[in-house]
């Protein structure tokens, strides 16, 4: 596991937009799409860039249980806003919210991610270190499923809806068995709220606990943190150090 700090949230961006051409220049084809708040500068880079993704595929972590794709909240339509509606991708993948039959679209969604490997998957980190929405607890082997979301969550979230009740309460998530399986993985962190998240994270038991300690001890994953979500790090007055 590679740890890079950089100086903010724009740099770290510019970092992770290097490593997605790098590994496009290596042949990717498929990148493994996070959305919320973090990756939102990456995705303007991509955007102001004159790279072309019309051969790419995507698959994103997860979504919302019960909102349509149009929905403003739904992340199928922050995907379309963020990024696909100006730089159009092959073919691109997220959970579908309306799915009723949890089973049957959680296996679908499964063989969307058996059928198109992720060569890179981008990732942010909740504050209690969930990844996709896999909230403490989940196991490390765990694939696409129904989950329920933690009150912390649902709180970090509620920025984005009127009223804290609009929250949805469950998602659909791939697994972080699935996540594990992604050739390369960056994970980006922003902000002293997530300080603490990242010290258990990096420093912490590898525990359901903390779901993104699953990333440990893999020498394909690169995290790319500023210096306040780093600041609770041993050391973390190195610009970049590899664990
Ligand atoms: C989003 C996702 C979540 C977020 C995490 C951080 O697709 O899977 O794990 O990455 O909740 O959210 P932000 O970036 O809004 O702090």
């Amino acid at each position: 596991m590679k740890v890079i700090v950089t100086k903010n949230n724009e740099d770290a961006s510019k970092k992770a937009f290097e490593l997605i051409k790098e590994e496009m220049n290596n042949g990717a084809k498929v990148l493994g799409l996070a959305t919320g708040s973090t990756p939102i500068p990456m995705y303007q880079d991509m955007v102001n860039s004159d790279i072309d993704f019309s051969n790419m595929t995507s698959v994103n972590l997860d979504e919302y249980v019960g909102l349509a794709p149009d929905d403003p909240q739904s992340y199928h339509h922050f995907m379309q806003v963020n990024l696909f509606d100006k730089k159009p991708f092959a073919k691109t993948y997220v959970p579908d919210g309306l799915a009723t039959d949890a089973e049957a679209e959680t296996s679908r969604y499964n063989k969307v991610i058996a059928d198109n490997p992720i060569d890179l998957q981008i990732l942010g980190l909740g504050r209690n270190g969930h990844i996709g929405f896999n909230e403490p607890g989940s196991p490390f082997d765990s694939e696409t499923r129904k989950v329920p979301l933690t009150e912390s969550t649902i709180e970090a979230n509620a920025r984005f809806f009127d009223n804290e009740n609009d929250v949805p309460k469950f998602a659909y998530s791939m697994g972080i068995g699935s996540i594990l399986k992604s050739k390369k993985i960056i994970l980006m962190a922003f902000g002293s709220a997530k300080a603490d998240a990242i010290k258990a994270m990096i420093e912490g038991p590898a525990t359901p606990d903390c779901p993104a300690s699953a990333l440990q001890n893999k020498d394909n994953v690169t995290i790319i943190l500023d210096t306040e979500a780093a600041s609770k790090l041993a050391d973390s007055a190195k610009i970049e150090k590899t664990a």
